[in-house]
């Protein structure tokens, strides 16, 4: 089985039944998906971005235990120590695994993305988000001319919220 099957599988379990939470990753890896697909991604940046987007909001059940809300900062404080375990059964190489906790822990800072994998799961997170939110259409124009930098995210971006 592919690897990020088998991980799709895992995440589902860990959200214990939350439905909100479950189908948000999965929006969100499909997106990353068909983006890094459609910019011809390398493939090990390919499993890279999906693998993150999988597991990007793994903090999200201990943060609304712990703090009572997601906001990004707990969640890129939090998410390191749950990655560990969480991806240790899959071993992967210490460099890819690396970067993934790399991305899942700066997933909400904005201000300096470095790496399309990096762009790409913002670009994809805020596709999701910005529905699920039900964000004006100014905040999201706003956010596309500010930080969407993919030709397909721009072009979904476009399709789907601003024509
Ligand atoms: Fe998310």
């Amino acid at each position: 089985m592919m690897i990020q099957t088998e991980m799709i599988h895992k995440m589902i379990d860990f959200y214990k039944g939350n439905v909100h939470d479950i189908e948000h990753f999965l929006k969100v890896h499909a997106y990353a998906s068909l983006i890094g697909r459609t910019e011809a991604l390398d493939e090990k940046t390919q499993d890279i971005l999906e693998i993150a987007a999988i597991v990007h909001d793994i903090a999200c059940p201990l943060c609304r235990k712990k703090y009572g809300n997601t906001n990004g900062q707990h969640q890129e404080d939090e998410s390191g120590a749950l990655l560990y375990p969480f991806l240790s059964e899959f071993k992967l190489d210490t460099d890819i695994q690396e970067r993934i906790i790399f991305l899942v822990t700066h997933h909400h800072s904005f201000s300096n993305i470095t790496g399309i994998d990096y762009q790409i799961l913002v670009e994809a997170d805020f596709l999701v988000n910005a529905s699920e939110a039900g964000m004006d259409r100014d905040s999201i124009r706003n956010f596309k001319n500010k930080i969407v930098k993919t030709h397909t995210g721009i072009k979904l971006f476009d399709s789907i919220y601003l024509r």
